[in-house]
């Protein structure tokens, strides 16, 4: 199995249409429907998304101008009055929602919670209220360092409440990731726990935080939160470390939303991009709310009697806008899930489903391979039949795991929404809509109304059908990223100016290749930078480069991504060494655990290729392309006359 390439997909033929009885309950029931919906954005995207805005969330103010655009910086609903946390919970608490789950987790090992929209709303008042006694205020970044507990989702829509925006930091990040991000956001407080959930194991979470904050390493930080998680020993630091339980006892549930700007900033999430140093993607929030809201409405068809689970981590983007703020905005049952899938417990994700009758289930291309591997006796011996819907996000899906994903998990009765979208995006921006479009394994079909997006060449010119190109959308929408936090002009060169404006016309560069075939359907290819993308992670080449080279052994390192049947793709670093330093067995392991250290999990390389040089340019430019050609055992191609020393290639050949 192997990732889509250009002449698979364009053998690509199968077509799913949408089961009549599906489409018949769906918001939205036609292509024609469709059609019209994107029509009309087309034609007046403004009223477009003021209609909805209106009709879909409450403001306290309205606003005065839709629309805001002076390029590459956008302003939605200007001077409109709102407040996500008020979205999400308050205004379900005068309907007959009040009583009705907002929150099931799942947790490990075995325990489980629900919690109402009322009981939700009430922690996350009180949990409102603690942050303002340490002096929170609109405005204090704060960082979120946590396992996948409710208290996660707590304290984002608590930090939403006050206004305070989050820096929601991954668990399987290290203690250095961690450092950095909260230092750029110059973070206030830290929530964290005990310790988390991971695979059968425990990680130290809060001890990650000590090393984080080591000698005063973050000086902004004046207090950390503590939840009881895995009640292993921690230490706690007077006067700075809190219990989240402790603080929160006899504390008021009374704590009126902050009426904040549409423009405020909500949140800050780092993501990898090409350079060593992860971006701040800032989102404000009315738009966000507004986006992520009504693509969770009409993507996964959301209906009242749905239970929808969605299976990443709330450290990343599809956790922030699809377990949390989408949901939770539509008065919907979210469920999320401390476990993850591995060989002690290969059915977990179908036992969640069978325990709490799931109707929708969004996961990653990465997941469904593992669990191809892993064999259909798995969910076959469970009850999947409440599923009626099912969706992947992340990375490009083979139509291999498309048809077993449809027919395995979705019984032949599941429409399968391959949602494409960024970080950056906020929300989904190429779907189908399940009730209306007709699918095709491995494309994710067609822009959602409002997005106006396109494959280009780079000087924007829209490239032939079936011929490859950049990704690229024409237009602003509300869930779009303002800028890299602290960093306008990396916001303006990182998406802005790869296409050059033309006419004072401004193109999205997304960072993707893809293609449009004849039905205007788009398939997408991949990173067209250097990124890679790891199981669905996003991860920057030049940050696992950083991360070699800050081992004193390492002299220079190059990293690539080799395919990989399982992963996507798999990090491959090529490494030449200081001095007296030896290439060994050793030394690689060593390497990877030190990478590990540097990052994370998620960037460990799965090789490590040491070298007596790298293949340069005269002007002493790494040629990746040739790496990337030998880590995956391809012969290089293309021109190599510019390479400066070829029997540098020649050395890398005969040690592969
Ligand atoms: O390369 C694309 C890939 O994931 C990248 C975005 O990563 P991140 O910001 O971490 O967000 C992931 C979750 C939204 C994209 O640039 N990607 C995401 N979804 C798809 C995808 N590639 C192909 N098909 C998808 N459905």
């Amino acid at each position: 199995m192997s990732q889509p390439t250009i002449e698979s997909i364009l053998q690509e033929k199968r077509l799913f249409p949408p089961d009549s009885d599906f489409s018949q309950n769906a918001h939205i029931k036609s292509l024609a429907d469709y059609q019209g919906l994107y029509d009309r954005a087309k034609a007046d995207p403004q009223q477009f998304w003021a209609e909805l805005a209106e009709n879909e969330l409450h403001w306290f103010q309205k606003w005065d101008t839709v629309l805001d655009w002076q390029p590459p910086f956008v302003k939605w609903f200007v001077n409109g009055k709102i407040n996500i946390s008020y979205n999400c919970l308050d205004r379900h608490l005068t309907t007959w929602r009040k009583n009705k789950a907002a929150l099931i987790w799942e947790g490990e090992p075995g325990d489980s919670r629900t919690l109402t929209y009322s009981q939700l709303h009430r922690e996350v008042c009180q949990f409102a209220n603690v942050l303002k006694q340490l002096g929170a205020k609109k405005g204090d970044r704060i960082g979120i360092y946590m396992p996948m507990i409710p208290e996660a989702a707590i304290a984002m829509l608590a930090c939403a409440r006050i206004g305070a925006p989050h820096s929601v930091v991954f668990g399987g990040f290290s203690a250095e990731a961690l450092r950095d991000r909260l230092n750029d956001a110059e973070a206030k407080i830290v929530i964290t726990a005990d310790g988390g959930w991971r695979k059968d194991a425990i990680v130290p979470l809060k001890e990650q935080v000590d090393k984080a904050l080591e000698n005063n390493a973050v000086p902004s930080i004046t207090d950390v939160l503590v939840v009881k998680r895995t009640n292993q020993t921690i230490q706690m630091a007077a006067g700075r470390d809190h219990w989240w339980h402790d603080l929160q006892k006899g504390v008021s549930a009374d704590c009126s939303p902050e009426p904040m700007d549409s423009e405020d900033m909500l949140f800050v999430l780092y993501t990898s991009g090409s350079t060593g140093k992860p971006k701040g993607v800032v989102h404000t929030t009315g738009g966000y709310n507004l986006y992520s809201h009504i693509t969770t409405k009409w993507i996964f068809d959301l209906q009242d009697t749905d239970v929808y689970w969605c299976t990443a981590d709330v450290g990343w983007i599809t956790g922030h806008s699809y377990i949390v703020y989408g949901p939770l905005s539509n008065g919907a049952t979210t469920v999320m899930y401390e476990g993850a899938p591995r060989a002690s417990n290969p059915g977990c994700f179908w036992d969640v489903i069978a325990k709490y009758g799931v109707t929708i289930f969004y996961t990653a291309p990465t997941a469904i391979r593992a669990f191809i591997k892993m064999g259909e006796h798995h969910p076959k011996s469970r009850n999947l039949s409440s599923l009626r819907l099912l969706g992947t996000v992340g990375e490009p899906i083979n139509p291999e795991a498309w048809m077993w994903y449809q027919k395995v998990i979705g019984g032949e009765r599941c429409p399968i929404v391959d949602t494409w979208w960024q970080t950056e995006t906020g929300g989904i921006m190429i779907t189908p809509l399940p009730g209306a479009i007709p699918t095709k394994p491995g494309s994710a079909t067609l822009p959602f109304p409002g997005i106006i997006a396109d494959v280009v060449d780079l000087e924007g010119n829209t490239v032939p059908d079936n011929e490859g190109g950049y990704l690229a959308i024409r237009h602003p929408w509300p869930g779009m990223m303002r800028t890299v936090y602290g960093d306008p002009e990396r916001f303006r060169r990182t998406y802005w100016e790869h296409i050059p404006p033309t006419d004072g016309k401004y193109t999205y560069f997304a960072g993707d290749g893809a293609r449009k075939d004849e039905d205007g359907y788009f398939w997408v290819m991949g990173r067209v930078d250097d990124v890679l993308n790891v199981s669905g992670h996003r991860l920057g080449t030049m940050e696992v480069e950083s991360a070699l080279v800050s081992h004193p052994a390492v002299a220079e390192a190059a990293v690539v991504g080799k395919p990989d049947e399982l992963k996507g793709e798999e990090v491959v670093a090529f490494v030449t060494l200081e001095g007296t330093y030896q290439a060994s067995e050793e030394l690689s392991k060593e390497l990877k655990k030190h990478v590990v250290s540097e990052i994370g999990a998620i960037a460990r390389p799965g090789e490590i290729r040491f070298t007596d040089a790298l293949p340069k340019t005269r002007s002493g430019k790494i040629m990746r392309r040739l790496l990337r050609n030998l880590a995956s055992g391809q012969e290089v191609s293309g021109d190599t006359s510019t390479l400066e020393d070829r029997s540098v290639l020649d050395k890398l050949r005969e040690g592969a």
